[in-house]
This record gives structure tokens, sequence and C-alpha cells, in this order.
């Protein structure tokens, strides 16, 4: 059904219209329209910002465990809609209905997880040196928080900055990706729903670059958000961080990968087929996790290469609404495929061979395992290069896109050197049962996520997420740890002693006793 309806951003309580507007479009089938969305202006980002700092300070005084029970209603309102949902981010974006399953599985359980922080949030309690004196530490909350998220997971990755800023106290402006508003509008209409007071809750919908992104980073010179949290290019995330900088904040950054996926010579090769198929293309490559480079260790190289190959003929692409059994759909949209189709040109001038793939999947070339029309969204071949090596292109960039390096070397050392040869560190994974090969990898890669025997994908929504080097600048989403991110520790000390005591000076000493010498003693 298409829907010429124009939506408002929604903020302050209200819903705020404008001008000029931007359409949302099935990826698979760009003649189905979503709807039109309000490009925000700076003034209307401003005001959002404003709206969230006029809601901060009520919004912080709410108990905790107020504020998780909302976490709660609105994990109950995503699970109720979870078909929907799922349904509205694979015609919006084009993963299939498994993966939009698993999208919207993980904001819920990023809800049930924060629900409960709601009655946590632990301080401590410290002795002091002094009597009548008692030392504690609370959480604070940030204030406004800023929050500019992709395109590729639309309902989970928004929740994991938007529930943990919520129930640690913040107030949030958010500005969705242009390639996602349809599904965040849905997200927002829930969250908003599920009974927060106004202006806790804000979003704005537009663009990145000279657009309403660029603007939200510019609210940290305008003084208006007390901290951005980011997922996207590590291009941008560097400048967020020079802005943040500047401002004394610090922003979560959660930027690119080029995950390496190693196989040694012992490993179960069914199961590595299969895990560097689901890293390499499942969601058309378009995750942060996905794999960029497939390590395979010498001895096993012809056979996994011979395996790996047969496999990637046997991928089902297509449109996921209309077939269910899909590995892949299109790519998200037209600035995806251009970026992904540099890689051709980038292997060419590397000298690295393409074993398979002929770009865009179109009438005349057209992969085995297509299904429907190529026309009414852009797909691409999955492809794979060979003979390449760290220090080429095609090795060192994110790549979001079905495509795949095959990295030949010997042995676990060499397998990790050349899996750390790259800028990024996001996520990592080895097949292997040696236990010492293992080890190896676990305990030197580059990374900050690992996978033994698993994809490059699969973080559960309670373990810490994010990377070393240039994925991020050491911030983590998820779990307990993303609370650090949030929040700021407030040391308070309590005196009841009624009378000047001063640390350090006042403090009881102990004098030493005389000192025994065990010698003089036998
Ligand atoms: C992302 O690609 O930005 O581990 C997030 C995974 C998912 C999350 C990916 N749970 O692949």
């Amino acid at each position: 059904m298409s829907s010429k309806k124009t939506y408002p951003h929604l903020y302050g309580g209200r819903e705020v219209t404008g001008t000029r507007t931007f359409e949302s479009r099935n990826s698979s089938n760009t003649s189905d329209l979503l709807g039109s969305f309000y490009e925000a202006t700076k003034e209307q980002v401003q005001e959002a910002a404003r709206a969230a700092k006029a809601a901060a300070k009520s919004w912080a005084k709410t108990p905790a465990p107020i504020r998780g029970q909302i976490i709660g209603l609105i994990g109950q309102a995503i699970e109720r809609e979870k078909e929907s949902l799922s349904r509205l981010i694979t015609r919006e974006m084009g993963k299939t209905l498994k993966e939009a399953r698993g999208d919207v599985q993980e904001a819920i359980d990023t809800c049930s997880f924060f629900q409960s922080e709601g009655r946590r949030l632990y301080g401590q309690t410290v002795p002091s040196e002094m009597p009548n004196k008692d030392l504690t530490t609370y959480r604070r909350p940030l204030g406004v928080v800023g929050i500019v998220t992709a395109g590729n997971f639309p309902i989970a990755v928004p929740s994991w900055k938007i529930m943990p800023a919520l129930v640690t106290g913040n107030t949030i402006v958010w500005k969705p990706s242009e390639d996602v508003p349809a599904c965040a509008y849905a997200l927002a209409k829930i969250v908003q729903g599920a009974g927060l007071p106004a202006g806790v809750f804000n979003v704005v919908f537009g663009g990145g670059k000279d657009a309403a992104g660029q603007y939200m980073i510019e609210l940290m010179d305008d003084g208006l958000v007390d901290k951005l949290a980011f997922t996207g290019s590590s291009a941008v995330g560097r400048y967020v961080g020079e802005v943040a900088g500047r401002n004394l904040q610090h922003p979560t950054l959660e930027l690119g990968g080029k995950n390496p996926l190693v196989i040694m010579r012992d490993a179960d090769l069914d199961n590595a087929v299969q895990g560097a198929i689901f890293s390499a293309y499942a969601t058309g490559g378009q995750r942060c996790t996905s794999a960029g480079n497939l390590i395979v260790d010498a001895p096993i190289y012809d056979e996994f290469k011979k395996r790996f190959l047969a496999a990637v003929e046997g991928i089902r692409i297509g449109d996921p609404l209309k077939t269910e059994d899909v590995l892949y759909g299109p790519f998200i949209n037209e600035r995806f495929f251009q970026r992904w189709q540099q890689q051709y040109e980038w292997g060419k001038a590397d000298g690295a061979t393409l074993l398979y793939g002929k770009g865009r999947i179109t009438d005349d070339s057209k992969p085995a395992g297509f299904v429907g029309d190529p026309n009414t969204g852009i797909f691409g071949w999955p492809t794979v290069w060979e003979g390449v090596k760290p220090g080429m292109k095609l090795f060192q960039e994110e790549i979001f896109g079905p495509t795949i390096n095959l990295v030949k070397v010997d042995g676990i050392d060499e397998a990790i050197e050349v899996a750390n040869a790259v800028d990024y560190g996001l996520s990592s994974a080895i097949y292997t049962n040696d236990r010492e090969f293992a080890f190896a990898f676990k305990d030197n890669i580059e990374a900050g996520m690992t996978s033994i025997n698993n994809t490059t994908n699969g973080a559960e929504a309670h373990m810490p997420f994010g990377g070393v080097k240039a994925s991020g600048n050491g911030t983590r989403e998820s779990g307990m740890w993303v609370i650090e991110s949030y929040t700021y520790w407030h040391g308070v000390n309590d005196d009841v002693s009624g009378k000047l005591q001063l640390a350090q000076m006042d403090t009881a000493y102990v004098e030493p006793q005389a000192p025994v010498t065990v010698g003089d003693l036998f």
C-alpha cells in the first residue's frame, strides 16, 4: 500500500511540520512509497533540543524504578507490534524477515534489560577516613542526549541508545537515518506512547551532511546537548569527536569495521562455510559486524574455497517480502550501491582476482539464485575476491555490501597478524577446534568483539558492543557497560560531626608500634 502522507517531526509533545520533504521508499520495490518526511531545519533541531532541556529536570527527578517501568511498557509495546515492525523494516530497508525479527527482538531484549536497571543503578557506600562522615556515590544523568543512528539496524541500534539514556534519567533528541524514517517514526510513536512526559523523547527527521545530522553535531557547540551518541562512519565519527572534544564532552562512537573471519586447518569446514556465508552476505553485507576478510589457513585453503564458492553459487537473493527464503535482499539505497561498486575499480587497481560476482544484478546478468525482478530495486551479485593481501585497498577499506576477500595465510601466527592488519577493530571470529589456536586468537586479536566457532555477527543484547582502533573511542553499548556512557559519578561527603574535620589532615594516624625483627626472636 503506497502512502502519500507526510509525517511530522515529533518533539516537545507536538507534531511539527515544515517545508522541504524527502521520501522513504521500499528498497526492494521503489514504486512502493512508505511516506514523505519533513526535512528538519537547524532551528527545528535546536527547538527539539530545547524541548528536551525543558523536560530534563523533572525526568531526572522521576524515580529510576518508575523510569524503568516505562521502559518495560515500551518493550511490551514493541513485542505486541513485533511482526508489523519486522515487516516495516523489511519493506523499508530490505533485510530479510528473519533478520528483521531479530532486529526487533534485540530491542525487546534491550528493554527487558533496562527495565530492571531502573531498580539497580547502583551507587556505592564507601567508608570515610573520619568518624561521623558518610561517603556515597550516585550515578547522575548527563542531561540532554543527542542520538544519531544509521539505517541498517533501524529498531535495535536506536534502542541500544534510547533505553539506557532514558532509564538513567536523560532526555533525548534523536535524528534517525534518512534511510529508515518510517521505522523510526513507528518506534518513536511506541516510545512516546508508553507514557513519557512531553519533551523527554524528541525526534527530528532529515539527512546527514549539511542537514539535520550536521545540525545535531552542532548542538554541542550551541550548548544544547550534553552528549552525542553516534553510529556511522569513522570519518563522521572523527568529526563528532573533534566537536565533542572542544566542548569537553565524551561522545559514544560506534564506527566502521573490516572484520576478519579466520578459518584454521582443523576447523569443521561445513560449519565454517555456513558461518562465512552469513558473515559476508547476510543483510547484504550491510552490518557493521559483516565480515570483510576471510583469512584461510593454507592446508585447507583449496578445499575451503571449493566449498565456499559452491555455497555462494547457491545463495538466494531477491525481494524478501515476496520470497521468505532469500539470504539477502537489495541495497538499502543507491548511495550504498554506488559505494559498493567502487570495489571493482579497487580490486583491479590492487591486482586482486575476481572469483565471483558481476556488480549489479540485471535482467541479463543474474546469478542462478536470484528470484523476482531485478529492476524494482538495486540488487548486487555476491562477490568473492582472491589473492587479497594486507595493504590493498580491498583489504583495508570497509565495504558495505555483499562482498568478501579470500586471504591465504600459513598458521595461527600469520592469521592473527593479518587479522590485525587493518585500521579497524570492531568484530572478529575464528573457526577452529584447537584450543591453543582459539586461545591465541582471543588473546591477541585487536577487536572489541570475538566469536569462536560462530559468525562475526550475533552480539547479544546484554554484552558490550563496540570496537577498538578506528571502530570507536572505547565507549560500549548494551548491558551494564553502557550505563557509563549516559551517567557521571557524583561522589558525596556527608559530615554530621558538627566540626571542621579535614581529610588527610585531621585523619587519625596510626603510629607504628615497636617493629619486630623475626631474626631476633629465634
Ligand atoms: C550493526 O551492524 O550496527 O551483532 C549492529 C550483530 C547485531 C547488531 C549489529 N546483533 O550483528
